[in-house]
């Protein structure tokens, strides 16, 4: 049932090209520019009026909603928070009828997720959720559903369920941004033809393995990670450092690069490698001079960037590179190097990658 691999975990790693197709199947028309939205049941009506969008989620799944903030606002300008489930229910949140409210969850059975649906649709906001398990109560208890179609996920560690919520999210910001206005036909065409070469480019990503690999022999006795990244890339950043985590147990932070200066630098040291997400594109300047101040003391750089990232490959120990597509879409080439830098560490420590001590798929209490 693990289709020849030695873990679920990656099985499911090696699985993205096909499941992005999946989630891509039959949503796009590239020959007339256009996401199709119709199975989700929004009407032009609903998106035209949405003020404001909250999207609530747990763990990865919150991260993908990170994500998703950054390519709504910029491609339909609504504005957008993004919440952890758990924290959501428990303040007092501006909700009105135009707001509208997306959920994502792998499960569809996070009790904090669904806690947070209900209480939304109390205040009156329009609920989608964006889900992979079909039937699930999310889906159920929501307006309007998004299916992820990644295929059942069972290894704890949540892979390719993130890239495809990622996926779903570009394409509800690609279909609001035409019909509120915000893209010209050109742009949209660009952003789907760029999607539609995204499952090569993740193959691309994936025959990475055994680069990581031998990487992952050199750091998995580390006691501490830090892993940095700058707008779109900053959630990628706290995704990679929650893979390894929560498989490995190392301890890993997530950070916005610019932020280390506020701090997190005083733990900078030869003992704690750097994961920086550096990928060509325009934070790239910004990103090498965070870099800097992290080799001036003395820490390991691994950089995750493009095949022409020079500089971010000179001043790194160890350095992978991405062929790199849009900015979005490499947010999702650049998690691959992370999943598979977690799940190798994880293995050469001997830790149990599919069932993570403490852990469990889907987390049923609040
Ligand atoms: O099923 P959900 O997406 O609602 O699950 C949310 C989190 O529990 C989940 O993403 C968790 O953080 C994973 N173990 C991460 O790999």
């Amino acid at each position: 049932e693990k289709g020849g691999y030695r873990h679920f975990m990656l099985k499911e790693i090696y699985e993205q090209p096909r499941a992005i197709a999946d989630t891509i199947r039959g949503r796009v028309m590239p020959e007339s520019s256009e996401v199709v939205i119709e199975e989700f049941g929004l009407s032009e009506k609903d998106i035209t009026s949405i003020d404001r969008i909250f999207i609530v989620a747990c763990g990865t799944s919150y991260h993908a909603g990170i994500v998703g903030k950054y390519m709504i606002e910029e491609l339909t300008r609504i504005p957008v928070e993004v919440d952890i489930a758990s924290e959501f229910r428990y303040r007092n949140p501006i909700i009105t009828q135009s707001t509208l409210f997306i959920a994502i969850t792998q499960s569809g059975e996070t009790a904090d997720t669904l806690a947070a649906i209900r209480q939304a649709r109390s205040l009156g906001a329009k609920v989608m959720t964006i889900c992979n398990v079909i039937g699930s109560t999310a889906s159920r208890e929501s307006d309007f559903v998004f299916y992820t179609h990644s295929g059942p996920e069972i290894g704890v560690a949540s892979t390719k369920a993130f890239t495809t919520q990622i996926i779903a999210l570009y394409l509800l910001s690609i279909a609001f941004g035409k019909i509120r206005g915000c893209l010209d036909d050109r742009t949209i065409s660009m952003l789907i033809e760029d999607l539609l070469h995204l499952p090569a480019s993740v193959e691309n990503s994936l025959e990475l393995d055994n680069e990581i690999n031998n990487i992952a022999k050199e750091l998995f006795k580390a006691k501490d990670f830090l892993y940095l990244g700058r707008g779109i890339n900053y959630p990628i950043a706290l995704e990679g450092a929650l893979k390894l985590k929560e498989i490995s147990y190392i301890h890993a932070e997530g950070y916005p690069a610019g932020e280390m200066k506020h701090g997190p630098i005083a733990l900078i040291d030869e003992e704690v490698p750097v994961v920086v997400l550096a990928p060509s594109g325009r934070l790239y300047e910004k990103i090498l001079s965070n870099m800097e101040e992290v080799k001036s003391r003395g820490g390991t750089l691994i950089a995750i960037t493009s095949s022409d990232g020079e500089s971010a490959k000179r001043l790194s120990t160890y350095s992978i590179s991405i062929h790199g597509i849009n900015d979005y879409l490499n947010a999702v080439l650049l998690t691959i190097p992370l999943q598979l830098l977690a799940y190798h560490i994880a293995v050469l420590r001997g830790c149990d990658v599919d069932q993570p001590r403490n852990l469990a798929k889907s987390v049923t209490v609040e």
